[in-house]
């Protein structure tokens, strides 16, 4: 069900616009000579992605795998689904992982496992959104684009209960109307 109340900006379209391309000058000046493929987690990376890859000024391939485990709830099931796996192999490619939020973190620890075993050259992380101290990371994250406090956040790619992500800001909403999902 849609929340009855909006929500309330907390970081502007051309904010997100100038940070995402400062983000894509440092992955251009970092991977010189080399053709990285970003990993989208979807379905909320699916803006940042396309963003990010726009910003970037080298030849690029792009993959997306679709991850799940908030369900219904607006808190982590626990439980990482791949809903959808990789097309293309990985196996000697430069992998950068694209996440719209880092959360508690169990999305990002469980997938780059398994990324892992598939034997990248290299894996780096480029997340939109972190909150601040709260997840349990156990890799750096080498691109970030804001640390935000402990909000519910929607709009450009992120959903509550599949409504806002064509938002072209991120928005907050109160935590007693918000489900993830
Ligand atoms: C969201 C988001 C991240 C994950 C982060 O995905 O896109 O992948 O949660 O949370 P975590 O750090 O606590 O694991 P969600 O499961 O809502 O699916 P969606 O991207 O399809 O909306």
């Amino acid at each position: 069900m849609k929340p009855e109340r909006g929500p309330e900006e907390l970081i502007s379209a051309m904010t997100i616009h100038n940070r995402v391309k400062e983000m894509g000058q440092m992955i251009t000046k970092d991977y010189q000579g080399e053709r990285p493929i970003l990993l989208g987690l979807l379905k909320g990376s699916f803006i940042f992605m396309a963003d990010l890859c726009r910003s970037i000024d080298l030849d690029t391939d792009v993959d997306f795998m679709e991850v799940t485990s908030y369900g219904t709830q607006q808190t982590s099931s626990g439980i990482v689904r791949i809903v959808k796996d990789l097309t293309e192999s990985i196996t000697d490619r430069h992998v950068i992982l694209v996440e719209d939020i880092i959360d508690t973190g169990l999305t990002l620890n469980h997938i780059i496992g398994s990324i892992q075993l598939k034997k990248p050259a290299s894996l780096k992380v480029a997340a939109l959104l972190v909150k601040y101290k709260k997840h349990n990371l156990q890799y750096p994250i080498e691109y970030m684009g804001f640390e935000i406090e402990d909000r519910f956040v929607v709009g450009y790619g992120m959903d509550a209960s599949h409504h806002f992500r064509n938002l072209p800001w991120i928005g907050t909403l109160d935590s007693e109307q918000s489900v993830r999902g």
